[in-house]
Formats: C-alpha cells, sequence, structure tokens
C-alpha cells in the first residue's frame, strides 16, 4: 500500500475561515486559452494545484512562456513562439488530466497539426471524447488514431459549422468555443453547457477579441475572427471546493466561512444545504472606500444544531445540482434523519465510493434505477447510478482508499466526521484540485498528521 496516507483524528467540528481562489474548471481552459493569442495573457488567483502544473508543462512544451506575475497566484503566458512538441515529451502528461484534449483547436490553429495523449482523470465513468471528435470533424479536422494518442490536422483549414451536442457536455462545449473563435465564418452551437465556468471561458475569450452571443434555450453563436490577443482575468472561485467545505462544516457539526464564495454560481446548493438543515450567511464583499477598508464577500456555513433532514436530490447540468457537490454532500447525508434518495444523472459511475462510507457504519443502497426523479439516461442502461441514504447512522474510523478527486474529499470528510483514527490512503489526488488542503484543514482545527 501508498506510504501517501493522512491519519485522521476524527470526532472534531471543523471551524474557522478558509479562502477559495480561481474554480479549476475555468483556470485549466483559461490556461488552454492563452494559446490562441498573440500576446501575452494575464490570469489571477490561480490556486496551487496540480491540474494547473499539467497544463504549465503543456503549455510550455508547446513554446509558451509560462512565469509568475507580481500578485501571489497571478501568471503570464507569453504565446509569442509557440512550436510543435515531440510526441514523447507530451506523453509524459498521458493519463493525468482531461484537459489535453481541448488543445486541439488552439493548436490547430497555430501550428496546423495537434497530438493528444491518452487522458486522464477521475475514474467516474468511460468518459468518452465521441463528441469531441465529432465536432472537430465538423470543424474541418481530420483525426486519426494512433497507438501513441491521437493526431489532428486541418489540410482545408477550421471553418464555421453548425452543431448539436447530444447532451451538453462541459468539455465539448469548451471544445467548440476554443475552435469556433478563430475558425472561417459563424459557428452554431445547440444544446450546449452554460456552467458558470463556461460563462467565464467565453468572458476571456471577448477580452481576446471573440464575438461569441450566448442565446436562450443552450444555442451558442461565436462568430470567427482571424486574431485573437491577449487577456487579462480574475476568474470565477471555485464552487466545487466552495460547497466541499460547506459539506464538511455540516457532516462535523462545525462552521466554515469560505471567503471568495459567491451566492450566484451556488443557489442550488445553497437551497440543498438549507433543506437539509444546514444555516449559511452570505457576505457580499465590499470595495475600500475612502476612510473604510474593504471586505472581501464570502458565505459561512454551519450546523445550527439538532437533526439534519433527508432529502431527494438529482444532479444535473447547470443550472441544476452538480455533479461534483454531491459526494461531499452525501457524506452529511449519513447524518440526516430519514431517507434521502440521490439520483445521479451525469456520470453514470459515481456512487462506487459510497461503499467506504458503509464501512463507516453509513446505510447507504445503490441502486440502477432512476430514483426519485425524471427517468435519465442511464436507467436503461443498468448503471447503478441511485443511492438512498438511510441516517443517521454514527461513523466509526476506518481505513480508506482514496478512488478519484472529489470522492476523496468525501473520504475526508467521513474520517473528520467519525469517532477515533481513520488512515486515508492515496490522499495525494486530492491536491489535483484542493489547493493546501492539508494547511486548510490544520487552520480549521483537525487533527491530521501524516505518520
Ligand atoms: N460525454 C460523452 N462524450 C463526450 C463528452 C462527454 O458521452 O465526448 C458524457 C460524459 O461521459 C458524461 C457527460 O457527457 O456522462 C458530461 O461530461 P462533460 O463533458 O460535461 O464533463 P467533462 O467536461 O469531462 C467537466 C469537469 C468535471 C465535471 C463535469 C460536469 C473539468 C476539467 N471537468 O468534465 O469535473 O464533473 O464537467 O460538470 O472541467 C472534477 O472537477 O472533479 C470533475 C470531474
Amino acid at each position: 500500500m501508498t506510504d501517501d496516507v493522512l491519519v485522521v483524528h476524527g470526532g472534531t467540528p471543523l471551524q474557522g475561515q478558509i479562502r477559495v481562489r480561481g474554480a479549476k474548471n475555468l483556470v485549466s481552459k483559461a490556461m488552454v486559452a492563452a494559446l490562441l493569442g498573440d500576446s501575452p495573457s494575464r490570469l489571477y488567483d490561480v490556486p496551487r494545484i496540480r491540474d494547473v502544473e499539467v497544463v504549465r508543462g503543456l503549455l510550455e512544451l508547446h513554446g509558451v512562456r509560462v512565469t509568475d506575475g507580481d500578485e501571489d497566484g497571478e501568471l503570464v503566458f507569453d504565446p509569442a513562439n509557440v512550436e510543435s512538441a515531440s510526441t514523447d515529451e507530451i506523453n509524459v502528461h498521458a493519463g493525468s488530466s482531461r484537459i489535453p484534449i481541448l488543445f486541439c483547436g488552439p493548436l490547430l490553429h497555430r501550428l496546423g497539426h495537434a497530438f493528444i495523449p491518452d487522458l486522464g482523470g477521475c475514474h467516474i465513468g468511460p468518459r468518452p471524447i465521441d463528441f469531441h471528435m465529432q465536432a472537430l470533424r465538423e470543424f474541418g479536422a481530420v483525426v486519426e488514431k494512433r497507438p501513441e494518442g491521437l493526431h489532428l490536422t486541418a489540410p482545408n483549414g477550421l471553418h464555421g459549422t453548425k452543431f448539436s451536442l447530444p447532451y451538453p457536455s462541459v468539455g465539448a462545449t469548451e471544445q467548440v468555443l476554443l475552435t469556433a473563435v478563430m475558425a472561417d465564418g459563424v459557428t452554431e452551437l445547440r444544446n450546449a453547457a452554460v456552467e458558470p465556468e463556461i460563462i467565464d471561458l467565453i468572458c476571456v475569450l471577448q477580452k481576446m477579441g471573440a464575438i461569441i452571443k450566448v442565446h436562450t434555450d443552450r444555442v451558442i453563436e461565436i462568430q470567427g475572427v482571424p486574431k485573437l490577443g491577449g487577456y487579462r482575468h480574475r476568474p470565477i472561485p471555485d464552487r466545487i471546493e466552495a460547497a466541499s467545505w460547506a459539506a464538511a462544516a455540516l457532516a462535523t457539526r462545525g462552521g466554515v466561512e469560505v471567503l471568495g464564495a459567491q451566492q450566484a454560481d451556488m443557489m442550488t446548493f445553497l437551497n440543498v444545504f438549507r433543506s437539509v438543515g444546514g444555516a449559511y450567511e452570505v457576505t457580499d464583499a465590499r470595495p475600500p472606500r475612502l476612510g473604510s477598508a474593504g471586505q472581501e464577500g464570502g458565505i459561512r456555513f454551519w450546523h445550527p444544531g439538532g437533526e439534519l433532514k433527508s432529502v431527494a436530490l438529482e444532479t444535473d447540468v447547470h443550472p441544476g445540482f452538480m455533479t461534483d457537490w454531491q459526494q461531499p454532500l452525501v457524506v452529511a447525508l449519513t447524518q440526516a434523519q430519514g431517507l434521502s434518495i440521490v439520483h445521479e444523472t451525469v456520470y453514470e459511475q459515481r456512487l462506487g465510493y459510497t461503499e467506504a462510507l458503509n464501512s463507516m457504519g453509513a446505510n447507504i443502497q445503490v441502486y440502477r434505477d432512476c430514483l426519485g426523479g425524471t427517468p435519465c439516461r442511464f436507467g436503461r442502461r443498468n448503471f447503478k447510478h441511485s443511492a438512498v441514504i438511510a441516517g443517521p447512522s454514527k461513523l466509526h474510523a476506518a481505513d480508506l482508499v482514496i478512488p478519484d478527486l472529489r470522492a476523496g474529499f468525501s473520504h475526508l470528510i467521513a474520517a473528520l466526521a467519525a469517532e477515533g483514527t481513520s488512515r486515508v490512503y492515496g490522499v495525494d489526488l486530492i491536491n489535483r484540485g484542493y489547493e493546501d488542503f492539508e494547511a486548510k484543514l490544520a487552520s480549521l482545527g483537525a487533527h491530521v498528521e501524516r505518520p
């Protein structure tokens, strides 16, 4: 077994204040967008997480100079010398992240060809890339699958197209945006994802000179332009990390103020948090004025005492309840009175982590049926994608192995909520998406240590 282990002495409520920085699922895409500019870009509030390092490495391999800016968390990208990288060099990053797939359009625009290694990311289902490939072919790309990865060329250039996604995929929508902005002509994307991180990527591209219209009913229209400049951008804060700490506060019967958390992007989560019996208070940011200091906005989440209530929820694309909010919240639901239902409709295999919670005393059954909501695409396909959580259950310590990023954080919360000492193996995976999580845990009073 790995020596990458965290010893967690559970049973202490988390109390205190932490800060979230730019959203992982925007920052990594904004970094890729910098490839499209003909002048340097500046991104602020970039968290120190593994996914950022992977994208930085890939950009540097392709000749983008990446340096630290003056502000803590500021990165500067200079794309003046974009160049091809060798397949071997790129393959060093194989299996480490899903982001490389988004290099396709920008590299085709800048170099006329692209090589994409085997993708990584969390193991939460088959995670196909068929929508991405279909979209790129629609633009005129020629995709060749080779044993070492995908080779793409655009012998006749990239041209605007009309394309409808079979499902509002976040990544495929980003693929279309990053390709269409400099394609020849107009692109109309139907059934697009409209997550706040996508709207923020559109803001980045617009700052660079792109012309993008977001219509009603998930339609995005992009008018290609021949060149783009650099951008300066402060990303939206990480609403997944914010919700993870909120769930940790609830599950440990504590209180955590998440500086940087924004109400508008978390409305659906806040409604569920309140329905479960959690309390929160939103503090709006206030800019400094003559004679008075400014105030950083955020949301304080706490357990107000008494019993938590069971809920039925369904994960969905925006504005629904995010699939990445599900795993941390389920730990809190093990402490709620009665039967809670979670219907996972975004990924077909995102409930495997519940076995670990059961080994700690939780009572969670998973089902192949679409429970508690409307039928989804997984109901007929035999995937265990609904969970019934019976509570409250007293959680006890256990040895846990982290399977993926979000499930990993939920294991950690469960260990913090449980009585006794747990050993959580593979915790380094959490560094993929949670900046300084060990320091944050310590500042919230958690009793954790590296053996
Ligand atoms: N899908 C296909 N074909 C495709 C692309 C997607 O069938 O070509 C399916 C997927 O299998 C899945 C559904 O469409 O069932 C949605 O996938 P989507 O493309 O929206 O996900 P993604 O872009 O790969 C991003 C986030 C995920 C987050 C999802 C949903 C990043 C790097 N990842 O993934 O975040 O869960 O959107 O919001 O932005 C995480 O941060 O831990 C994480 C997994």
